[in-house]
């Protein structure tokens, strides 16, 4: 008889509030025998497991895989394949599990690279997504600022490295999310500037989350950095009066 593995679920959690966790979202942590978080390498601390706990049900075993924060695709493809192989033996065993994943398993997650390692190790495993409420969402409604309107278009883009995306493509888009700021933050709000947007930008920590707080102004963390949790929406046209 063929093995029956049992399905992944990779469920976005949302961006902090439990509240904004999805119906199905829920549904499905509840029936699941094994939940997998993403830490990092120094500790098992999870803040989409945070947010989704009084879900997880207290049979479920919580195991964490740790994913290396590098930009070494050799060593980042190497945690992709030592954490698929830790997942697989659970599916094998026909239980079902879940990977929680911030905000939405398929934007800027390390669920979409999981995902391709265990179907590369085993095709005949069933991976499925609960889509979740993104960061930015959750940001446009906690600080009123439509994300696109009309013809306008959206750009979602990561600042990791630094601004160097805003320089590429500001001019030809209505609108910009940047993702992943923290690290170069200074020189991404020196490219804001320097493109005359510093008051056309508008960014949020810890979008609800403790400690959630509004920038108004980015000019401030010119020498320091904002929290690891901390994007930006830029609206890069001026209203027609
Ligand atoms: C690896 S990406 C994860 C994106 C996530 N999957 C989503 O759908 O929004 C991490 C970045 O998302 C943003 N982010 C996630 N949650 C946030 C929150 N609660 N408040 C502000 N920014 C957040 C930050 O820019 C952070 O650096």
């Amino acid at each position: 008889m063929e093995k029956r593995y049992g399905t992944l679920y990779g469920i976005g959690v949302g961006p902090g509030d439990p509240e904004l966790m999805t119906v199905k979202a829920v549904r499905i942590l509840k029936g699941v025998g094994v939940v997998f978080t993403a830490a990092s390498t120094k500790n098992d601390y999870s803040t989409a497991y945070q947010i989704a706990r009084r879900y997880v049900p207290e049979t479920a075993e919580v195991v964490p895989l740790p994913f290396k924060m590098t930009t070494r695709h050799t060593a980042r493809r190497q945690a992709r394949e030592k954490n698929a192989k830790k997942v697989l033996p659970y599916l094998e065993t026909g239980k079902d599990a879940a990977f929680l994943t911030l905000g939405d398993p398929l934007t800027y997650s390390t669920f979409s690279y999981l995902a391709q390692a265990l179907k590369e190790m085993e095709p005949r495993v069933t991976i499925r997504v609960v889509p979740g409420i993104t960061s930015y969402q959750a940001a446009a409604a906690r600080l009123l600022v439509p994300l696109c309107e009309g013809e306008e278009s959206l750009l979602v883009v990561s600042g990791a490295m630094g601004g160097e995306a805003l320089r590429n493509l500001a001019g030809d888009v209505d609108n910009i999310v940047m993702l992943k700021t923290y690290k170069n933050f200074g020189d991404i709000a020196k490219t804001l500037e320097g493109l005359g947007l510093r008051d056309r930008t508008v960014g949020i920590s810890r979008c609800g989350l403790e400690g959630e707080a509004i920038i108004e102004d980015i000019g401030r963390f010119e020498n320091t950095h904002p929290p690891y949790f901390t994007l930006l929406i830029v609206k890069t046209k001026r209203e027609e009066s």
